[in-house]
């Protein structure tokens, strides 16, 4: 299977990607792009150390949204790929992409959906929302991408308790660390194996129950 992967930062979850296909928790995968909106993102340069071809197209660029959603579908349906990956991802996804690839896009969101998700929740804003109300459990959750934002199929989560003494930047690395970085590559994995069906909205997984998350 090949995978397109966009990133706007700092590309921990691209990281998590690489090594899993390097060492073989991610299997029958290879990555086929790197884009990112932003040249400045570290995720560019995770690409090149891995040879990984990257193509990075900022809205900036043009004169109008529309004339770059049409660039980045372009860019997307030159690269061909079996599944596009938004790891850590900021630009809005256009609808023309979309409906391009119906449930061929997945996206990590560093949260329980349906908390602390939708529009304005990104990066530490997320996290600072789960600690003023106070929830004793937060996590990420690996979702397909539809026409709505953190709104389609949820694939697969993982729970990370909250501690007393967090902060937004504590608990966001230690989601990254402890579901992140593990339930991305596990969805890819599952996917490029045939293991994920979606049917009427809901994920369908072979061996959910025996999965160890
Ligand atoms: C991560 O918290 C991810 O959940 C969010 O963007 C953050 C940065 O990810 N979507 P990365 O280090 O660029 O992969």
């Amino acid at each position: 299977m090949k995978i397109a992967v966009l990133v706007s930062g700092g590309g921990t979850n691209l990281q998590a990607i690489i090594d899993g296909i390097n060492d073989g928790k991610i299997t029958n995968t290879e990555i086929g792009l790197v884009y990112s909106n932003n040249p400045n993102a570290y995720a560019i340069e995770r690409a090149k150390k891995a040879g990984i071809p990257y193509v990075v197209k900022s809205p900036k660029e043009f004169a109008t949204r529309q004339e770059f959603n049409e660039a980045l579908l372009q860019i997307l349906l030159d690269a061909a790929p079996d599944l596009i990956v938004l790891a850590g991802c900021l630009v809005v996804i256009p609808k023309e992409v979309v409906r391009a690839f119906p449930n061929k896009i997945i996206n990590i969101h560093p949260a329980l959906i349906p908390s602390f998700c939708g529009t304005g929740f990104y990066g530490l804003k997320v996290h600072e929302k789960a600690l003023e109300r106070g929830v004793r459990v937060s996590g990420a959750t690996v979702h397909f991408v539809d026409e709505g934002t953190d709104t389609g199929p949820i694939i697969l989560q993982k729970p990370v308790m909250i501690r007393d003494d967090d902060t937004p930047e504590t608990l966001q690395r230690r989601i990254m660390e402890q579901a992140e970085w593990k339930i991305m590559p596990m969805a890819i994995d599952l996917i490029a194996n045939g293991k994920v069906k979606v049917n009427d909205h809901k994920v369908i997984i072979d061996g959910y129950d025996e999965l160890v998350i």
